[in-house]
């Protein structure tokens, strides 16, 4: 399958192109930035896409033709909040740039990736726990706030022009590479800085809790969602979830790996108040039922894989943020 990624340079795309290509597609990565090292030998030849350059998108989708582009280029929350006019425009800009290239180029499929910002607390008390699919949505993020507007156009692209658009809204992602400027980073700092220096000081409580998901989970939904048949799909977007430990039940699982890791909690304002509104857990019952969508990584499975990997990570010689 022919498949165009936008966004491709980021923690998704990174898992994403390598797991396309072993499968034997033919994948057009495309991203703002220049191809990062760390995504040296995957996919075909890198493209320089800026989804707010409306003509830029029309004109490489008519050279590279796609059968299915995941569009992943975005402005994440903690960073959407420090540039909300950034986040509006990648985000919303953005998303309306690539679905009139969908509409008007007949790109068969097209998936969104959405997020637990979508969601906030609602003026009637706190959101439901867990969070089921359809709840008022009152995110308190632009972040959030294009998401919502995200997902809402993909139904209208779907209902009005016959975009087979589709998406999840996804937990915070752990994996071992350079997370993007998301309030759920602390939970790979843990991983991370407890590997290089014995000790982290998370920006958020001890109990904090918010759905996390291992990356290879995230990866796994977003293909099988891409390729499952459109007459079992009774939503747009879905909602998964993996688990939703406390910070604190992080740390104690990495101490099961790195005995001797010290953690401790100092809240940082607007991250925490970010973290705070979020659903503490999802229900992902539709996503379970219509697509068989099922998570093979829990709290200790994901320590236990990617204890390993941040090490080698590290020793490889990666900078990342400290936060
Ligand atoms: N990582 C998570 O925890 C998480 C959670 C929920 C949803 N998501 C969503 O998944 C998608 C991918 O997330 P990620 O973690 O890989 O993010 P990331 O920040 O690591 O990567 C995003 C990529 O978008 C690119 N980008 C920024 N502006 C652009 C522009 N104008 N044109 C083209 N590319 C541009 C960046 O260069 C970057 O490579 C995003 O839509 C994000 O909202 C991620």
């Amino acid at each position: 399958m022919r498949i165009l990624l936008t966004g491709a340079g980021g923690q998704i795309g990174h898992d994403l192109i390598g797991t396309l290509v072993a499968a034997g597609h033919e994948v057009t990565p495309t991203d703002l930035a220049p191809r990062p090292p760390s995504h040296a030998h995957a996919g075909g030849e890198w493209q320089r896409l800026d989804v707010t350059d409306a003509a830029a998108v029309t004109k490489l989708f008519t050279e590279v033709r796609p059968e299915l582009v995941f569009h992943l280029a975005a402005i994440l929350s903690a960073r959407g909040e420090a540039d909300p006019r950034l986040a509006y425009d990648v985000n919303q800009t953005g998303t309306w740039n690539v679905l009139e290239a969908c509409r008007a180029l007949h790109v068969g499929r097209l998936i969104f990736t959405s997020s637990i910002a979508v969601f906030g607390p609602p003026p009637s008390g706190p959101l439901p726990d867990p969070t089921p699919d359809d709840v008022p949505l009152h995110p308190t993020t632009m972040y959030g706030v294009t998401k919502v507007s995200g997902e809402l156009l993909c139904a209208y692209y779907r209902a009005r022009h016959g975009v087979d658009c589709r998406g999840v809204r996804f937990p915070g992602l752990i994996s071992a590479a350079m997370p993007g400027g998301g309030s759920s980073d602390y939970a790979l700092f843990m991983y991370v800085d407890g590997v290089r220096k014995g000790a982290y000081e998370a920006f958020a409580r001890a109990d904090t809790r918010i759905p996390l998901m291992y990356m290879p989970d995230g990866v796994r939904a977003l293909l099988e969602l891409a390729m499952a048949d459109r007459e079992r799909l009774t939503r747009t977007i879905y909602n998964i979830a993996a688990m939703s430990p406390r910070a604190d039940e992080i740390a104690t699982s990495v101490r099961r790996l790195l005995p001797d890791a010290q953690f401790t909690y100092k809240p940082e304002a607007v991250r925490q108040g970010i973290l705070d509104s979020w659903p503490k857990a999802l229900d992902d019952a539709a996503a379970r039922r219509d697509w068989g969508w099922a998570h093979a990584y829990d709290l200790d499975a994901m320590t236990d894989d990617l204890v390993p990997r941040v090490r080698r990570m590290l020793e490889l010689g990666a900078t990342l943020n400290t936060h």
